[in-house]
């Protein structure tokens, strides 16, 4: 069971117990806006989200770290935050993160710092040498998190994902263990 402290956050494997909190934030429209492929519509479909999510805990070649962000002295749910392994190489794991928080925990700094963390996680306890994380263009906030916690700009991709009735623009970004490892070092 993975278990990672912040100053203000635990980020954790998730429970059973999860469900009611995990349904509210999954089926949020709000929330979910630039996230409709996961966005949830009835509590079925968050219990087996949530399902796969615990499920992945137990398995030896597990591909999705799906975390819990929870305030760690309330233990009140702000949000989610993880990745799912695209590639085991022979030099590490190959990942993308995604998160998302509930919205009145938005422009608090939740997000960078469970980020961080999760960064930190990744290559020194986990094995990975590739972070990608992307967003459409539009998504100001989230571009402004991956920037926050110094990952580089790769790519812009036009006219790449079908949103909101129109063709819309996509950032991509990468962070590698050797980038992050020189980063600390310049510190
Ligand atoms: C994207 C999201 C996770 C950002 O979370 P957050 O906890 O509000 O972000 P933080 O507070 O950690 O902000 C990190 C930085 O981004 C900036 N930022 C946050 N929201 C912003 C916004 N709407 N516009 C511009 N900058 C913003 C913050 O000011 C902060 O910079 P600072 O350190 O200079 O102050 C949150 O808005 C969200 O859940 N959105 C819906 C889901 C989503 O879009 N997920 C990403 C899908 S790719």
């Amino acid at each position: 069971m993975i278990r990672l402290y912040t100053d203000r956050l635990l980020i954790r494997d998730h429970t059973e117990s999860d469900l009611a909190t995990h349904h509210e934030l999954l089926s949020d429209r709000k929330v979910m806006w630039f996230m409709q492929d996961i966005q949830t519509d009835s509590i079925e479909e968050s219990e087996l989200n949530l399902k796969t999510a615990i499920d992945q805990t137990e398995c030896s070649d597990r591909k999705y770290y799906f975390f819990r962000i929870e305030d760690k002295f309330t233990n009140e749910h702000i949000g989610e935050i993880g990745y799912t392994v695209l590639d085991f190489t022979p030099v590490g794991k190959i990942v993308e993160v995604g998160y998302f928080i509930r919205d009145k925990y938005w422009g608090m700094g939740y997000t960078k710092e469970a980020f961080e963390e999760v960064i930190r996680f990744a290559f020194e306890e986990n094995d990975v040498c590739r972070i990608l994380c992307g967003c459409l263009k539009e998504n100001t906030a989230s571009e402004k998190v991956m920037q926050k916690c110094g990952m580089i700009k790769e790519a812009e991709f036009k006219e790449c994902q079908w949103h909101d009735g129109k063709l819309k623009d996509r950032v991509a970004y990468r962070l590698l263990r050797s980038e992050w490892n020189k980063n600390r070092e310049n510190k």
